[in-house]
C-alpha cells in the first residue's frame, strides 16, 4: 500500500505529526518537492523534532527516507538536521538516500531572496527567506543550476562556481547594490558538503520503482499546502513548487496511479504565514485566541501565523485537485472554549455566490466568506481517545465539515503527541 500525504490548505497543517504515525505502517517516507522553507513538526514524550529537508519518517529508526528530485536542499539545513538527530541517538547512516538531481540551494539563493523581499517592501510575498524561489528559478532557468550530483566532481564544480558567482554578482550588484560574494568560499563550502552528503547520494527514483516493486509500502509527504501550489493556488503568494499531491509524480518519478491512497492534512480552523488573500482571516480577538491556544507561531520562521474560520470553499477545490480520499483534520482541541464556531460555506463575489474556489488573487481579493455558525465546547479534548467520548458539538462539527467536503474525516488530532490522536 502506498499513500501519499499533503497539506489542503497554506500549510502547517500538521503534516509532521500525521507522516509520523503513518510511517509505522510503511517501509519508506519520501519527501518530494519544496526545501528547508517547511518546518514539520514531530513530537515524542518530551522531544519535539523540526524537521526542514529530512522526511518525518526520520525519528523511526527503522523507516528509510528519501530527498527525491523535485526538492531543493540547502545542504547546511539538511547537514545541521542529521547532526541534531544524532545528539538523540538517531542515525540516518545506511537508511537516507539523496537524489543525485535534487537542486542545491547556496548562499546567493538565500541572498537575493532576502534582498528581493527587501526591495519589494510592502509588496512582498512574505517569503521564508530559504532560497526557494531563487534556487527553483536556476532549476527552470537551467544555465547556473548546480545540483547534487555535482558535488561528485569538484574541480568542474568549482569553474562552474567561478562563472555563476560572477553571473550573480553582477545582476544582485546592480540590482540591489548587493555587496560581491566570493566564489572560492562557496566553493569551500560546497567541498565541506560533499564530504558530508555524498554518502547519502543515489538514484532515488530507480531506487524507489525497485521498492515498489518487491512489494514495500511507501508514504509521499508533501510539503506546504495546496493553496501555496505554484500553478494551483493563490499566485504570486504561493511557494515555488507543485505543493499540492499534483507535485509528487514529477517531484519523485513515481506515477501518481501506483499511490493506493491520497490522505490531506487540515486544522479544524485555517492558518497562514506570509502575505496573499486569506477569506476567512480573522484580525480580532477570536484570531488572537486560536493563535495563542493553538500556539500558531512558524516552526521554520517564527512568525506569527494569522488565523481564521475553516473554509470549506477552499478545502473542498484542494480535495477535489489532489485527489483526496480521506482526511486527517488536526487541532480540534485548540478550539475548545469559543462558544460559536464559524465554517465557511461559500465565497460572495461581486454579489454572486461561489463555492468552487477561484484560484486567481484579484477574484479572491474581492470575495467574502458566507458562514454557517455553530455551537461550540468548553471541555478540554486533549485526553480523548474515541470519537463518541469527544463533546457532541465536536462531533456535529467533525460530521458538518465531513458533509461539506465530501469526504471522510478519519484521524483527528487533540493535541501534539502521538497518543493525542482519534482514528475513525
Ligand atoms: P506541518 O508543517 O504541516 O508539519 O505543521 P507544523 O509542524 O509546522 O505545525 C503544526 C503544529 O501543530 C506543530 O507545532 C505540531 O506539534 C502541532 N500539532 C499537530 N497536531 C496537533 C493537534 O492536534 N493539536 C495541537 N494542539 N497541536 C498539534
Ligand atoms: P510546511 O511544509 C507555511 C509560505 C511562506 C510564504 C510563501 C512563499 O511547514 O507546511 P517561500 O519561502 O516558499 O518562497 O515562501 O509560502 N510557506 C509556508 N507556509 N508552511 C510552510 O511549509 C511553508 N513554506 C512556504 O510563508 O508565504
Ligand atoms: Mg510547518
Amino acid at each position: 500500500m502506498n499513500s501519499c500525504v499533503v497539506g489542503l490548505q497554506w500549510g502547517d497543517e500538521g503534516k509532521g505529526k500525521v507522516v509520523d504515525i503513518l510511517a509505522e505502517q510503511c517501509d519508506i517516507v519520501v519527501r518530494y518537492s519544496g526545501g528547508a522553507n517547511a518546518g514539520h513538526t514531530v513530537v515524542i514524550g518530551d522531544d519535539r523534532f523540526a524537521l526542514h529537508l529530512l522526511p518525518s519518517g526520520s525519528i523511526r529508526p527503522d523507516t528509510i527516507c528519501v530527498i527525491a528530485n523535485g526538492v531543493v536542499v540547502d545542504p547546511d539545513v539538511l547537514s545541521n538536521g542529521i547532526d541534531k538527530l544524532a545528539e538523540k541517538d538517531i542515525s540516518m547512516d545506511g537508511r537516507l538516500f539523496i537524489s543525485e538531481n535534487v537542486h542545491v540551494v547556496l548562499d546567493y539563493h538565500k541572498k537575493e531572496d532576502q534582498l528581493r523581499e527587501k526591495a519589494l517592501g510592502k509588496n512582498k510575498l512574505g517569503t521564508t527567506i530559504r532560497g526557494i524561489g531563487p534556487c527553483y528559478a536556476d532549476k527552470v532557468g537551467r544555465s547556473y543550476a548546480v545540483r547534487m550530483a555535482d558535488l561528485r566532481d569538484l574541480k568542474k564544480l568549482k569553474a562552474r562556481l567561478k562563472t555563476i558567482v560572477e553571473y550573480k554578482n553582477k545582476v544582485l550588484g546592480a540590482v540591489y547594490g548587493a555587496e560581491p560574494m566570493n566564489a572560492d568560499e562557496i566553493f569551500e563550502k560546497c567541498k565541506s558538503y560533499a564530504d558530508k552528503l555524498l554518502p547519502f547520494i543515489a538514484d532515488t527514483t530507480e531506487y524507489l520503482h525497485t521498492a515498489i516493486t518487491s512489494g514495500k509500502s511507501i508514504l509521499f509527504e508533501g510539503a506546504q499546502g495546496s493553496l501555496l501550489d505554484l500553478d494551483h493556488g493563490t499566485f504570486p503568494f504561493v511557494t515555488s513548487s507543485n505543493s499540492s499531491s499534483l507535485g509528487m509524480p514529477a517531484g519523485c518519478g513515481v506515477p501518481a496511479r501506483l499511490v493506493d491512497k491520497f490522505v490531506g492534512v487540515v486544522k479544524a480552523y485555517s492558518t497562514r504565514v506570509g502575505a496573499g488573500p486569506f477569506p476567512t482571516e480573522q484580525e480580532n480577538e477570536t484570531g488572537q485566541y486560536i493563535r495563542d491556544k493553538g500556539n500558531e507561531y512558524g516552526t521554520t520562521t517564527g512568525r506569527p501565523r494569522r488565523c481564521g474560520w475553516f473554509d470549506s470553499v477552499a478545502v473542498s477545490y484542494a480535495v477535489t485537485i489532489g485527489a483526496i480520499d480521506s482526511v486527517a483534520m488536526m487541532h480540534l482541541d485548540t478550539l475548545a472554549g469559543l462558544k460559536e464556531l464559524k465554517i465557511c460555506m461559500a465565497y460572495k463575489i461581486n454579489g454572486r455566490e461561489k463555492t468552487f474556489f477561484p484560484a486567481n488573487t484579484e477574484k479572491l481579493l474581492q470575495a467574502s466568506a458566507v458562514y454557517e455558525t455553530v455551537p461550540g465546547w468548553d471541555e478540554d479534548l486533549s485526553e480523548v481517545t474515541d470519537f463518541y467520548d469527544l463533546p457532541v458539538n465536536a462531533q456535529d462539527y467533525i460530521c458538518r465539515i465531513e458533509e461539506l467536503i465530501g469526504r471522510p474525516i478519519t484521524v483527528i488530532g487533540v493535541g501534539p503527541k502521538r497518543s493525542q490522536t482519534i482514528f475513525r
